[in-house]
């Protein structure tokens, strides 16, 4: 009897001193800082995106780097397997303007999806001229998620103007893009089944906003964005609705309103499933618009749930992927 009880003691032992030391040796991700790569300079990743290949991150978005040639638009990609250190990959799409566009490229906000039946990796972006009056979506794609990606059309998604873009995929791997149409709204439309093209609109949503962003937790739909201030921040609202379609409920402050959303731009939600919980993460961009190359990020736990999304005041945190608890 006594044996049992010391054996069941030390397993337990062994699985807290186990957690313990997990949780002392989770990485800090810190709102604000500068995020240095693996090659010690700061991640260029802006309005970007994620996406989960195997058991990696890849995050993709807009590279300002200082130095690189402004004559053309770069998007870069880096890998992580624990969200908080990221390893520079490349640039996978460097990109001039095409015949007969503009004289300015603009490349904002890229995501990128993995279509498992093709097995091609499609990435989709805002694409526009620098005076923003094409307001469209690129479309580039690539045979492997760390590029090379070729750029292969741009359009209008079902004929309406496009300018933030937002990615979303669905419990059951639906595949959507949120974008915002000026003149009506933010907009929720699916993509056609090899994702190359955006095939069915699911919901408008007359409410002005960018930096579309969507996460599906418990049965319910949360959306997020911002108003429409450039560059500048301002309080980021979200909704709810019990399906994609609608409808959705009034829209609410994500965070106390006079704090402009802790000066960020949300830009995704990502869902971190664990063995003990879920994370909800809000990523956002905190934009410095006269030194874009500087701008960083705020990635924060949401308290999320029964339709209730807050984001709570930005601090360092640890995310254990493995039982999907943040702590702070
Ligand atoms: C706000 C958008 O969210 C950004 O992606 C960018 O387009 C700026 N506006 C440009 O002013």
């Amino acid at each position: 009897m006594k044996t049992r009880f010391a054996r069941r003691l030390a397993i337990a032992c062994f699985f807290a001193a186990a957690s313990f030391l997990r949780a002392a040796d989770l990485p800090l991700i810190q709102p604000g800082a500068v995020w240095p790569d693996d090659r010690g300079q700061h991640v260029q990743a802006h309005g970007g995106g994620i996406l989960k290949f195997g058991d990696t991150f890849y995050w993709f978005g807009e590279d300002r780097g200082q130095n690189l040639d402004r004559g053309s638009c770069h998007v870069s990609c880096y890998a992580s397997t624990n969200l908080a250190d990221w390893k520079f990959c490349a640039d996978v799409l460097n990109m001039v303007a095409p015949t007969n566009f503009g004289r300015r490229l603009v490349l904002e906000r890229p995501k990128v999806f993995y279509n498992a039946p093709t097995k091609k990796f499609v990435m989709y972006f805002h694409m526009d001229d620098g005076r923003y009056k094409v307001a469209s979506v690129g479309v580039a794609v690539s045979d492997s998620v760390a590029g090379d990606y070729q750029f292969l059309k741009y359009f209008r998604p079902l004929d309406h103007e496009s300018r933030d873009i937002g990615q979303f995929v669905d419990d059951d791997g639906t595949a959507y893009l949120i974008f915002e149409d000026r003149p009506f709204g933010f907009r929720i439309a699916k993509l056609s089944d090899d994702y190359l093209t955006v095939e069915k609109e699911i919901c408008l949503i007359p409410q002005h906003m960018e930096g579309g962003a969507l996460v599906h937790l418990n049965g319910l739909y949360y959306v997020i964005g911002s108003a429409l201030t450039g560059w500048n921040p301002n309080p980021n609202k979200y909704a709810t609705a019990k399906s994609l379609a609608g409808p959705w409920s009034e829209f609410k402050d994500i965070a106390p309103p006079e704090t402009n959303t802790y000066g960020a731009q949300s830009t995704l939600m990502l869902k971190v499933v664990g063995t003990k919980t879920t994370t909800v993460i809000f990523m956002g961009d905190l934009w410095k618009p006269r030194t874009q190359w500087d701008s960083r990020y705020l990635w924060m736990p949401l308290q999320i749930g029964d339709g209730k999304l807050w984001l709570p005041e930005p601090k360092p945190w640890t995310l254990d992927l493995q039982t999907g608890e943040s702590k702070f």
